[in-house]
């Protein structure tokens, strides 16, 4: 489904408001982040505001968010500080049909998983343009690596079965995450054959910080479509 940048922007603040619905007051809330977040953020924050949530803690999963949050009187606290979530909203790049997810084109993998992980519940909220029937068809998947010795990814990543491109910013630098790491987004031609595979290929490499496939994680997908919401559960894989 190919939709008009007005019609994604009314989809993304569609199912963000649906999702802030799930938060409860007195509760500790991972908060992801994107475009679709940002519309979250705002949500949470004018119920704040009148008074319809009290006592929410967030935990930003990036810098930007934190700075939006911030911006928005979000109160914010550490995952150190509050170890166990009750729930976390973010946004995916793409959702296979299983509700497994590609996530990090906006760079903030590592932490997201982290807090995804730590929550009970996991909220990811899409428009119907990341509805995919196989991952990697539409976005590449980010691996984060570290800076040392960068290059060593290449020739295995494309072993598997990818294009490996160093992520670059406008001015032609490389990409440096919140982390202090570079992210190399493997575009797969034919999609991602084996996810638990690929997945677990790349949890094995030594200097491999974290990837952008996130499997068995998300407990909700909410979609906003033009012709309205819905949600898809599962347990916890
Ligand atoms: C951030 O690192 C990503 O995982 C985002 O969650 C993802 O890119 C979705 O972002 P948008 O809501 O901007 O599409």
């Amino acid at each position: 489904m190919i939709l008009s940048l007005q019609e994604q922007q009314l989809l993304k603040r569609q199912v963000a408001e649906a999702a802030v619905a799930y938060i409860q007051s007195q509760s500790v809330i991972g908060l992801g982040t994107g475009s679709t977040v940002q519309f979250a953020l705002e949500a949470l924050a004018q119920r704040l505001h009148e008074g319809r949530l009290y006592a929410v803690l967030g935990v930003p999963t990036s810098e930007a968010t934190a700075t939006a949050a911030r911006a928005l009187g979000i109160p914010l606290t550490t995952l150190n500080d509050n170890p166990q979530l009750a729930l976390t909203i973010d946004g995916a790049d793409e959702v296979d049909p299983d509700l497994n997810l590609i996530k990090g084109l906006g760079g903030a993998l590592l932490r997201e998983k982290m807090v995804a992980a730590a929550s009970d519940q996991f909220l990811v909220i899409v428009d119907e343009s990341k509805q995919v029937q196989k991952l990697g068809l539409r976005s590449p998947l980010p691996v984060e690596v570290l800076p040392f010795g960068w290059r060593t990814h290449l020739a295995p990543l494309a072993q598997l079965g990818c294009e490996p491109r160093l992520r670059l910013r406008s001015d032609g630098t490389p990409y440096v995450s919140d982390n202090g790491n570079v992210i190399l987004d493997c575009h797969f031609p034919d999609g991602i054959h084996d996810a638990p595979a690929l997945a677990a290929a790349l949890d094995a490499r030594v200097g491999v910080v974290e990837h952008g496939l996130f499997l068995g994680m998300a407990t909700h997908v909410l979609t906003a479509t033009l012709n309205g919401l819905y949600i898809q559960r599962r347990e916890r894989g």
